[in-house]
């Protein structure tokens, strides 16, 4: 069967750029680098983006352009059938997994859009938006029915195939996300007290970092790009070969880190314009869906139009950036599928959706009706968020690392990456060091700390 490969280059980036940019740029990075040392935490979030999210995600890159196969094929080839080939099974296992819960969590920004173009908000209590989400989240249907409109969508894009539903989509909609990006960091700025959020945003203060800080910088710079879950190296499957591998990555990143600082511009100027301790706001769900819709009423004027326009295009930026990435996802394991077991793309995409569909509904449920079943003090969803972003993700990074390192043969890495010598590689001793020795060590840094073992040091 014919393999379709993305029709441009710009097609091809921006794909990319649509996996990286996610949830994780919105409701991670802003607050992360307010709380610690704002631009000092920024360079350092740089520089780890550069020291090994860049060489590992070149790795993909290459791996998955030099093979054109499925991550699990890719590897299995790369690797001469040696046990190296789990490496891309594992990354199609984790994408496959991670999608689970953060369909979940689409769903929601749905729901938050919703709720936001219908004026639900207006004279709201500030204390009731916590009771909001949680009655929302605990009750049995409704996250479901948008669980499933979701996943639909997803299922929909993917179906159409790489051309006419992934590229395409990814030109329409990251423009778009970029376009709302900038109106309401815009508006934000604009607020009365804006000065004091972007200084909390990007006044650099070093006596905050430690070296707690740069695991987490490390950890969130890994997370953002989207690495070893299998979805770049998927993607560039599609490439054609005279894409420059590594001016490709230092576009997604780029993309990535501008959105990521851009959402600290639309959230801080607003926290502060209404007084509000930005320490007091929180991180992931509780940020996005308690404290941030209370925070808009606010100080755009409750139940006003301007506050429903940007409440509501603040959800829909969330959902746009989180189906992007859900449809990177997805494709990881539609095209294993598709390619390992031989079936149309139709019959591989149904079967991954229908994977996706019974355990999303079982963690958007663990907030409700199977609350009760945990493990380690987890309920599902927390389990596969956990799980995937402790756990599988670090140790595929490290085998990625490790593999593209000290396996893979050198001169085919280095033909690869100069598109057969057409393009100067000056880079290239110092990628390789980092993929040998400092990837490795900084991801099982993180590692440790994250599963709690790195504690004894601090
Ligand atoms: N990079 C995305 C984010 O920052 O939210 C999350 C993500 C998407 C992780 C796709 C992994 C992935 F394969």
């Amino acid at each position: 069967m014919e393999r379709e490969n993305f029709g441009s280059k710009v097609g091809a980036i921006l794909a990319a750029a649509g996996s990286a940019v996610g949830l994780g740029n919105v409701w991670r990075f802003p607050i992360e680098t307010g709380q610690n040392g704002g631009a000092a935490f920024i360079i350092i979030y740089v520089l780890c983006i550069i020291a090994l999210g860049l060489p590992i995600m070149i790795s993909e890159f290459l791996i998955g352009r030099y093979t054109h196969a499925n991550t699990a094929g890719a590897f299995r080839i790369v690797s001469n059938g040696s046990p190296w080939k789990w490496v891309g099974r594992l990354g199609v296992f984790t994408g496959w997994f991670i999608l689970c819960y953060y369909s979940v969590v689409g769903a929601w920004t749905m729901h938050y859009t919703f709720l936001s173009v219908t004026n639900a908000f207006y004279e709201v209590p500030a204390q009731e938006y916590g009771n909001i989400f949680e009655q929302f989240v605990s009750n049995p249907w409704i996250p479901t029915l948008w669980l499933l409109v979701f996943i639909g969508v997803i299922h929909y894009v993917i179906t159409r195939g790489v051309q006419s539903g992934i590229e395409k989509s990814a030109k329409l909609m990251m423009p778009t996300l970029f376009v709302i990006t900038v109106f309401l960091a815009v508006c934000s700025v604009m607020l009365p007290g804006a000065s004091e959020g972007i200084q909390f945003l990007l006044k650099p203060d070093w006596s905050k970092v430690t070296s707690a800080t740069v695991l987490q910088a490390m950890g969130q710079a890994f997370y953002s790009l989207s690495l070893a879950m299998g979805c770049l190296c998927t993607y560039a499957s599609y490439f054609d070969k005279k894409t420059p591998l590594a001016k490709s990555a230092i576009n997604v990143a780029f993309i990535d880190t501008v959105i990521a600082i851009m959402a600290g511009f639309i959230i801080f100027p607003s926290v502060f314009n209404i007084g509000m301790n930005p320490n007091e706001v929180g991180v992931g769900a509780g940020l996005t869906f308690i404290s941030l819709p209370n925070v808009f009423q606010q100080a755009l004027g409750d139940g006003t139009f301007l506050a429903v326009i940007f409440s509501s295009l603040f959800y829909f930026l969330l959902f746009v950036a989180a189906l992007t990435s859900a449809i990177s996802l997805h494709e990881v394991a539609t095209a294993y599928v598709t390619e390992e077991f031989g079936m149309s793309r139709k019959k591989g995409a149904t079967i991954v959706t229908a994977v996706i569909l019974v355990l999303g509904v079982l963690c958007s449920l663990s907030f409700g009706p199977l609350s009760h079943i945990t493990l380690l003090d987890r309920n599902i969803f927390s389990m596969f968020d956990d799980f995937s972003g402790m756990v599988l993700l670090p140790i595929g990074g490290m085998l990625i690392s490790i593999f593209a390192g000290w396996v893979l043969d050198r001169k085919l890495y280095r033909d690869e990456i100069s598109n057969g010598g057409d393009l100067k590689t000056p880079y290239f001793k110092l990628l390789v060091f980092s993929l040998r020795y400092i990837a490795p060590i900084a991801i099982s840094l993180v590692f440790l700390d994250q599963i709690g073992l790195f504690n004894i040091f601090k």
